[in-house]
């Protein structure tokens, strides 16, 4: 069975529901799942051992794009998960209200490309509250193309 690793950044618990609902999806479409708090991993070899990853983050900051605390350390070590190669999508939950709407969920995609990471669709960026059916149509295209 192919594996999937979420990882999520969530400070008041959007971007980890869209993460449960991600996580539910790719389980119903046979993929053996694994979700992770960013707070709780490290980056060193991250992506070992899956065949997807998946990272969620909300963006804080206004003049400025901020990540969510806990997925900071995370982003700035990416380059030691070991992506290259690996299927990614990335997702996140913003408010269009700010200059830079799901501003992290673009920083991480970039780096991620940059790293050699395949993103598999295009990246999810929800507005407000999330919306489960949204989350699922979007999981389903991941797990359709990776
Ligand atoms: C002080 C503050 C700054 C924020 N800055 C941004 C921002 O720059 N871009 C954005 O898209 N959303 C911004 N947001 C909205 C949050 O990302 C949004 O509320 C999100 O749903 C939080 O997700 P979480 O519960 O997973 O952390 C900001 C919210 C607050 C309170």
């Amino acid at each position: 069975m192919s594996k999937a690793l979420i990882v999520y950044g969530s400070t008041t618990g959007n971007t980890e529901t869209v993460a449960g609902h991600v996580g539910a999806t790719l389980h119903k479409a046979g993929w053996e799942t694994t979700i992770k708090s960013a707070a709780d991993v490290s980056a060193a070899g991250l992506a070992k051992g899956y065949d997807l990853v998946l990272l969620g983050c909300s963006t804080w900051g206004d003049e400025d794009i901020e990540l969510q605390d806990d997925f900071v350390p995370l982003f700035d070590d990416l380059d030691q998960a070991g992506l290259s190669g690996v299927k990614v999508a990335v997702f996140g939950c913003g408010d269009s209200g700010y200059t830079h709407f799901c501003g992290a969920v673009d920083a991480i995609e970039e780096k991620a490309e940059t790293l050699g990471a395949l993103v598999v669709a295009g990246s999810l960026k929800i507005d407000g509250d999330p919306d489960k059916n949204e989350v699922v149509a979007w999981a389903q295209t991941v797990a359709d193309h990776a």
